[in-house]
């Protein structure tokens, strides 16, 4: 039986998605869609890369498995371990500090009934402590998915975790 090649295990959606990007650039810098695409193939996985996803996307711009690898270990935007339907990203660092995002952590906490790094029983809620998300002047601040949601105060955390 004929081996499948690493890239086979992206989607034709996620393959689509990563060309997008690879356009972007010059045909020679493939490599610069990297970050994009193993982001695009951790959302096909529900949030999270596993080792052979990461072999995929660096299969299918022709990188080095090492390559792929470092990046996806490097940024803290990629997910190891499964995770929840939404991941909470608080925002801990010098602005938000000082603007209460210690309250925001605390008040999250109790409320999900987990801390940073843990998901929820129902993996709803996944908690997750990143550094500065550059919206510093809306702290304090957190992001779920891509979006961000700033001047937080309790009520607003429970307005938003309601509404999802
Ligand atoms: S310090 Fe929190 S967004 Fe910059």
């Amino acid at each position: 039986m004929q081996e499948l090649k690493p890239s086979e295990l992206l989607s034709v959606d996620s393959k689509q998605k990563i060309d997008v990007w690879v356009k972007k650039f010059p045909q020679d810098r493939k490599q610069s869609a990297l970050l994009a695409g193993l982001f695009i193939a951790q959302e096909q996985n529900a949030g999270s890369l596993t080792k052979d996803l990461i072999a995929a996307v660096a299969d299918y711009l022709n990188l080095p498995k090492i390559t792929a690898e470092e990046a996806a270990t490097f940024y803290s935007m990629y997910e190891h371990k499964p995770i929840g339907k939404y991941k909470i990203s608080v925002c801990t660092n010098i602005s938000c500090m000082l603007c209460g995002s210690k309250d925001i952590v605390k008040y999250l906490e109790k409320k999900l009934g987990i801390t940073f790094g843990q998901t929820t029983l129902d993996n709803k809620f996944t908690l997750k402590e990143v550094e500065c998300l550059g919206a510093c002047t809306a702290a304090p601040m957190f992001a779920i998915g891509n979006k961000y949601y700033e001047n937080l105060t309790k009520d607003k955390v429970d307005n938003i975790l309601d509404n999802l």
